[in-house]
């Protein structure tokens, strides 16, 4: 299948945002980052408006654009065979012998719920993200029986609107490849890490072709990454860049491993222990 490679699947751009609009692309500058705060409202404006727009025109077809016209049925078939490809045939890495319906996990750009509804049907717990409100109605509609799921509307850039939860797994498919600069990608890379528990995989495809023509701000054709890029981004973001598969293509997956971190956990440890240490001894103190 097909999920959107090239130029000839690439639909027009809307109008453009902005009276700032050529001062911000020529700011743009090659490699796609790190960007002022100014480029970045830019990019988060232009990534909703478009996904927005492809969400009202056809949005099955810009989720998966192997056809046209999707029916329910085959539409949500082709979620589980993606669930299928990359977390079934996986669960090792991904539940590290936890039992599934007891994890919590996270999906980042969860379109119109395809994927979305086979992970609900296998983990305890759900949280899905998406930059674009009408995707993310859609999303709401299509799993609507499904109690485990909460899908909420994010900024295109973090996690904050999931509040305080921990997450088990976090996973992202054909999302990344469309995001236009390395600096957004790498901010979700350092939410996740906020999120995640220790020693837990985040599983997600960047775009790995670096001889794609795009523009700077193409929110389609998103910016590559080449291995050593995507080494450096891990260890920068705290992971351990444990697996990687598919460099210099457009299904470039990343394992991102959140390491254990010894010395904060004999710290962690030994507060503990104290606490309890002391705890008991005032319940003595108190009793002779
Ligand atoms: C090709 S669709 C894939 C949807 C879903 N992952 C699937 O495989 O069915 C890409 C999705 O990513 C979302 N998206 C694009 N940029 C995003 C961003 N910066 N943050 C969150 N979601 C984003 C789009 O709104 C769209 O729903």
């Amino acid at each position: 299948m097909d999920l959107g490679r090239g130029p000839a699947l690439r639909p027009p751009l809307g109008r453009r945002p902005g009276p700032r609009r050529s001062r911000i692309i020529y700011l743009l500058v090659a490699g796609s980052g790190p960007h002022t705060e100014d480029e970045l409202a830019y990019l988060e404006q232009k990534m909703r408006a478009d996904w927005d727009r492809r969400a009202r025109e056809n949005a099955r077809f810009y989720v998966a654009t192997g056809r046209q016209q999707w029916t329910d049925e085959e539409f949500f078939a082709s979620g589980e065979e993606e669930v299928r490809n990359h977390i079934l045939t996986d669960m090792t890495n991904i539940c590290r012998g936890k039992d599934p319906r007891r994890m919590a996990v996270l999906e980042i750009g969860c379109g119109a719920g395809r994927v979305t509804r086979a992970l609900a049907k296998i983990f305890g717990t759900v949280y899905a993200v998406d930059i674009s409100g009408e995707m993310v109605r859609q999303a709401r509609r299509a799993l609507a029986g499904y109690p485990n799921v909460r899908v909420e509307q994010n900024n295109g850039r973090d996690l904050r609107v999931l509040g305080k939860i921990r997450v088990d797994f976090a996973f992202s498919s054909i999302v990344f490849q469309h995001i236009p600069s390395k600096a957004i990608i790498e901010g979700y890379v350092r939410e996740v890490h906020r999120l995640l528990r220790y020693g837990c995989l985040f599983k997600f495809q960047v775009q790995g072709d670096a001889s794609i023509e795009r523009t700077e701000d193409d929110t389609w054709l998103g910016v590559p990454f080449t291995d050593e890029e995507a080494v450096d981004m891990a260890l920068r973001c705290g992971f351990d860049p444990r697996y990687r598969h598919g460099a210099g293509t457009q299904y470039f997956w990343l394992w991102y491993f959140k390491g254990w971190k010894p010395w904060r956990q004999s710290r962690y440890c030994w507060r503990r222990f104290s606490q309890y240490a002391r705890m008991r001894w005032e319940t003595s103190r108190r009793s002779s």
